[in-house]
Order: C-alpha cells, then structure tokens, then sequence
C-alpha cells in the first residue's frame, strides 16, 4: 500500500466529469487500497478517486473517523458508480475539501439523500444519509462530477476566495 499525493484546486483532474467503472479488478483494487491508506493519513472522512489523479466514478469513506478508539471504528467504505437516487431538506452547514486545503465554508445541501452505487465486490449498495453523511455523499459525487464545493458559492463567496487564494498563492511564491 502507499500513501498518495492529494492533489489540489486548480488541478485539471479535479475539474473534469470522470467515467464509469467498468471493470473491477486487481489493478483497481491495488489503487483502492491507496486511497483508503491516503484517507487514514490525513485522516479525513471522504476521497474521491480525481482527488488522487484517476478521473473515475469511485470514492471511499469512513464517518467512524472521528472515533478517538480505534475499535469503534467501523471501517472504510467504498462506493462505484456512485449515484444520488433520491434527495429531500435543505441543510447549511460548513464544509470543507482535502483539495482546498485550510479553506472551510457554509454550502447549501440537500440534508438527506439515498445513495446507490456498488462496493469493491460488486454487490449492489444502497445507503440513505442524512445530516453529514447526505453531505459527505453530495461532495464526493460533486467531485467525481468535476465539481469543487467553490462551484456552488454565491459570486460574492466566490470573489472573496478567489482574492484569498491569489494572496496565499503571492506568499507562497506560487503563482
Ligand atoms: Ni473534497
């Protein structure tokens, strides 16, 4: 297993619509893996597979992350071809990215979603969340969608984190 770069916004990868799985095999399994050993490193509670420069419809998490115990820990999950089924309520809350380090802010999402997909051994999975994890499930498919969480802040929000970056971006000498 290794540990893998997260690449960050304004990365190509991370703007564009990533394709379907269509073959779940030793090569995709290896790639899983990594990502899951990416995610404990953090530690955060979701990845998609863009985030980690493979523009496909996959992305893991595990909302047992925040458990101090290791036990109570339930496990990563992973879910292919992941779709959004069903959506009700609204809910604003703040949210942060791995890809838009240090950068959180209020996003409007649906507070509860029923998520369909399959898992690493092709079984079907349906799973309804809501609160945190319908907003976990939003984000992950927003970015296997090539959608950033700044996609969906007012102009104003925009503006402002767009100023904010340009200023990191002069300090670091990035830019
Ligand atoms: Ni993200």
């Amino acid at each position: 297993m290794a540990i893998m770069e997260i690449l960050k916004y304004p990365e190509p990868v991370l703007l564009c619509k990533a394709g379907m799985v269509h073959q779940i095999d030793g090569a995709l399994q290896k790639r899983i893996d990594d990502m899951i050993e990416t995610l404990y490193a953090v530690p955060g509670l979701g990845l998609a597979a863009p985030q980690v420069g493979d523009s496909i419809r996959l992305f893991i998490y595990d909302m047992s992350l925040h458990e101090k115990e290791v036990k109570a820990r339930k496990g990563p999950l992973v879910v292919i071809n992941p779709e959004i089924v069903a959506m009700e309520g609204e809910d604003l809350s703040e949210e942060g990215c791995l890809s838009i380090p240090g950068y959180q802010e209020i996003v409007k999402r649906a507070y509860r979603v029923q998520l369909q997909g399959i898992d690493r051994e092709g079984k079907e999975i349906r799973v309804i969340g809501e609160g945190l994890l319908a907003r976990l499930f939003q984000h992950e498919i927003d970015h296997i969608n090539g959608v950033l969480m700044i996609d969906r802040f007012s102009s104003l929000k925009k503006d402002i984190f767009f100023r904010k970056l340009k200023k990191k971006a002069k300090q670091d000498g990035s830019f």
